[in-house]
């Protein structure tokens, strides 16, 4: 469905006249080797399953200097792991995942339960209470037992809050009550390897607001019970827009909402989207959008890495979802760095 956009040609807009393209490669040695010397674990990238025939878009995803960390955008949603009702199918995950380990790579799950990307067989029967819980079990247990230790961290739980703080009417929630995340969290924990960290993921989450205060609530639930759930970090997935996005100070105060607790953090899915057509001056706004976004996470004790959704603009999300908007990344359709690249690493290396 989104392979079509692989070939879109997005204008190209020149730097602005102040501003030359640095050519000196030792002053940019890649966005992970940076971020390491930064004190971050890792900065990543989402991978898609659509381009993985190009091999200038792969030469740079599974560049190691670049990104120490990769995740499926798709390949690993329900609709692909189980295609039918207990038939499993891990190619698509697979083929992100393989490449990255075989790099040295960390890895990102993405994403065990999510209201989006469902099979039909799963959204189109009425399940009881019991037999949805059996279902969600049967595929966490037989997922993580193909990827049981090959990921850092896991997003177990995707998107479960409205933006206004309430809970999201999904068929889980209809079904099984609120109790099905502390549910999803139980089954990831026991069936997937100890080593990885167990996420709640969402987004809009990157103030202080109704939102990221809901998501508090549900992980001072969790960690408050006489036998806590378990679960491990918070995924502030930072999908922003030029001009638009939250203030760094803004940014720290949330991903504090959840390290005051004892759990780490990571910007899951950061991306700044312009309203086309691009100037450059909006480029430089962006820049500066990106900058603020690592940098709260870098000055954050217990927030671990950044990933960005994906690196390459013709394979966003972006121009399909939010028609009229676009250009959301750090390399450009002609996998030229953007003026965003170049203020992320400079900010970076200011750290080393
Ligand atoms: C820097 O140059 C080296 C050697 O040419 C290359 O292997 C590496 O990928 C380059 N790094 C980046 C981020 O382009
Ligand atoms: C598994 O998924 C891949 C990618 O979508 C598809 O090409 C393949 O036919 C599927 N395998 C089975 C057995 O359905
Ligand atoms: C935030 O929640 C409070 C009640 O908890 C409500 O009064 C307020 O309208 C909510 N704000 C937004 C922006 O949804
Ligand atoms: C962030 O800074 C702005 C302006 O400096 C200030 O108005 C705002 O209250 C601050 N927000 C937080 C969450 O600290």
């Amino acid at each position: 469905m989104k392979a079509s956009l692989a070939l879109v040609v997005l204008p190209l807009v020149s730097a602005s006249p102040t501003w030359q393209r640095p050519q000196r490669n030792q002053t940019y040695p890649g966005l992970d080797v940076l971020a390491k010397r930064a004190g971050l674990l890792y900065f990543g990238t989402a991978i898609d399953n659509v381009v993985l025939d190009n091999e200038q878009y792969t030469s740079i995803a599974h560049n190691r200097a670049e990104f120490g960390q990769v995740t499926p955008s798709n390949g690993q949603k329900w609709m692909h792991i189980e295609p039918q009702r207990n038939v499993f199918n891990y190619t698509l995950g697979d083929q992100v995942s393989e490449p990255g380990k075989a790099a040295g790579q960390l890895r990102r799950c993405h994403t065990f339960v999510w209201h989006n990307q469902l099979p039909t067989w799963l959204t189109q029967t009425t399940w009881s209470k019991d037999e949805l819980i059996a279902i969600l079990e049967n595929h966490i247990r037989n997922e993580a037992r193909h990827y049981y230790d090959e990921c850092y961290a896991w997003d177990v739980v995707n998107e479960a809050f409205n933006d206004d703080g309430t809970w999201r009417d999904t068929l889980w929630l209809r079904t099984i009550g609120k109790e099905y995340i502390a549910l999803a969290f139980q089954f990831a924990r026991k069936y997937v390897s100890p080593r990885t960290r167990l996420y709640y993921n969402d987004y809009n989450i990157e103030k202080v607001n109704n939102k990221s205060l809901a998501v508090e609530a549900l992980v001072t639930d969790f960690l408050g019970r006489d036998v806590p759930v378990p679960i491990d970090g918070v995924g502030l997935q930072a999908h922003f827009v030029t001009g638009r996005t939250q203030r760094y100070n803004q940014t720290v105060a949330a991903l504090k909402l959840f390290t005051q607790h004892g759990l780490e953090t990571a910007l899951t899915e950061l991306d700044v989207r312009t309203v086309l057509p691009d100037l450059p001056e909006k480029q430089e706004q962006q820049a500066a959008d990106y900058t603020n976004s690592v940098q709260a996470c870098v000055d954050v004790e217990g927030c671990v890495g950044v990933t960005v959704w994906d690196f390459w603009d013709p394979v966003s999300w972006v121009p399909e979802t939010f028609p009229g908007e676009g250009n959301a990344l750090l390399w450009d359709a002609g996998f030229v760095k953007k003026v965003a690249y170049y203020r992320v690493s400079d900010m970076l290396r200011g750290y080393a």
